[in-house]
């Protein structure tokens, strides 16, 4: 079925009625009542299923992790930074992949803590630094940012600098690390380039049903990111963020890696924070037409068949409790459902309280630019789908509470 023919659903009121998962339910009717069985049964069996029937799961381990610096310079950003870049090596029997960290830090003295998250057009997009190399992997052609024949160039330099407000983090005493998604796995559908090559037994070309797309295969690249982020003395605690599918990684990254010490959502939408059996805007049937390369093949039982779903979306963004968790929408991304995103948010209150920790009790969104910050945090800014200096300044400020 050509899901794409279908049109999107806009209209609150053709939303479908259906029961929201109960996450202190398991799969079995045990009531989880305490943190220890929401530690040992409800999280693992729910971690279990979005590994096997979501995101995929990693066939194995690697051989060899290695970091190596090929840039330092304590004189960035007019002199108010310090800029690392940071060659990581991944091993596995006779192949290799490498991808570079680019890290902005304040010149401060102790631990740092900073946020991390993938971008879209390479490392040397999110500056004007000249020193920061352009990327020699896979890029997505864009004729306004000088790519053509899927290779970045010297005029993609600094042309996503508006979704990275760098100074501000800056200034707030934090530190910024940003890794081009494309070098740890392209994003088209092909499985014989990036990551998943790796792991293929003889003769395999594409991961298995139960095994991982390109979102997994993003999402282990920010954890061997924090590797190396977890022996540098200079890092304090990381935040994990991401912009839309890029927000999808960050949420199953901080759903399988607890060293992340909170997770930022910016407009993730469908298999990301919202809410899927809502099916508003775009829908799992939808999604894994337009991408069947982002999750495993096991998500397709699931088109257009949402209801089946033992889960839904607020219980990957449980996985995070006790953790901070931000969910951010924009008022215009209707595409990526707003209030399933924030519905989302809403119903893991009860895992969060389960820790003593404040979720969102209300099923009322709050109004545009009114943001909600408890330890999960919820705002809907004016505007289209993006990351912008007002959702910046409002992941520093929730953050500044915890990181220190
Ligand atoms: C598409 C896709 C979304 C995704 C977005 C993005 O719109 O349908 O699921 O979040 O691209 O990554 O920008």
């Amino acid at each position: 079925m050509a899901f794409a023919q279908f049109e999107p659903n806009y209209d609150e009121n053709k939303v479908p009625k259906f029961i929201v998962p109960d996450p202190l339910t398991s799969f079995d009717g045990t009531q989880i009542k305490n943190t220890g069985d929401w530690s040992k049964i409800r999280r693992p069996e729910l971690l279990a299923f979005f590994e096997n029937e979501v995101y995929g799961k990693v066939p194995g381990n690697l051989d060899d992790i290695s970091f190596k610096i090929l840039e330092e310079n304590t004189n960035a950003l007019s002199g108010t930074a310090h800029i690392k870049q940071v060659e990581v090596t991944l091993k596995k029997d006779t192949e290799s992949l490498s991808f570079t960290i680019l890290m902005y830090l304040p010149k401060t003295t102790g631990k740092i803590p900073l946020f991390l998250g993938l971008n879209f057009y390479g490392n040397h997009t999110v500056t004007n630094d000249e020193n920061v190399i352009v990327s020699s992997a896979w890029s997505m052609n864009n004729e306004g940012f000088g790519i053509k024949d899927n290779t970045a160039t010297e005029k993609s330099r600094g042309v996503r600098i508006n979704r990275w407000d760098i100074s501000s983090i800056i200034a707030s005493g934090m530190g910024l690390a940003t890794i081009y998604y494309g070098e740890i796995d392209p994003d088209k559908n092909d499985f014989s380039d990036g990551l998943h090559s790796l792991f293929y037994e003889a003769g395999q070309e594409k991961p298995k049903a139960d095994e991982w797309g390109s979102i997994a295969a993003w999402a282990f690249g920010l954890s061997r990111a924090m590797d190396y982020l977890v022996q540098d003395s200079s890092v304090g605690k990381v935040i994990v963020f991401g912009h839309s599918r890029l927000g999808k990684a960050a949420l199953w990254a901080g759903a399988m890696d607890d060293r992340f010490a909170a997770v930022i959502s910016n407009d993730s939408g469908c298999g990301g924070a919202a809410l899927s059996k809502r099916r508003f805007g775009e829908t799992v049937g939808r999604i894994n037409e337009s991408f069947p390369h982002w999750f495993c093949d096991n998500f397709n039982v699931y088109n257009n068949n949402e209801e089946a779903l033992p889960v839904d979306q607020h219980q990957l963004l449980a996985l995070i409790a006790p953790r901070p968790l931000y969910v951010a929408s924009a008022q215009e991304d209707e595409w990526a459902d707003p209030k399933g995103e924030f519905l989302s948010a809403h119903y893991t209150t009860s895992v969060y309280g389960l820790f003593g920790k404040k979720g969102i009790g209300t099923t009322e969104m709050p109004e545009v630019n009114m943001p909600i910050q408890n330890t999960v945090a919820y705002h809907i800014r004016t505007g289209i789908h993006d990351v912008t200096d007002y959702d910046w300044e409002q992941y520093i400020k929730w953050a500044k509470k915890f990181v220190e």
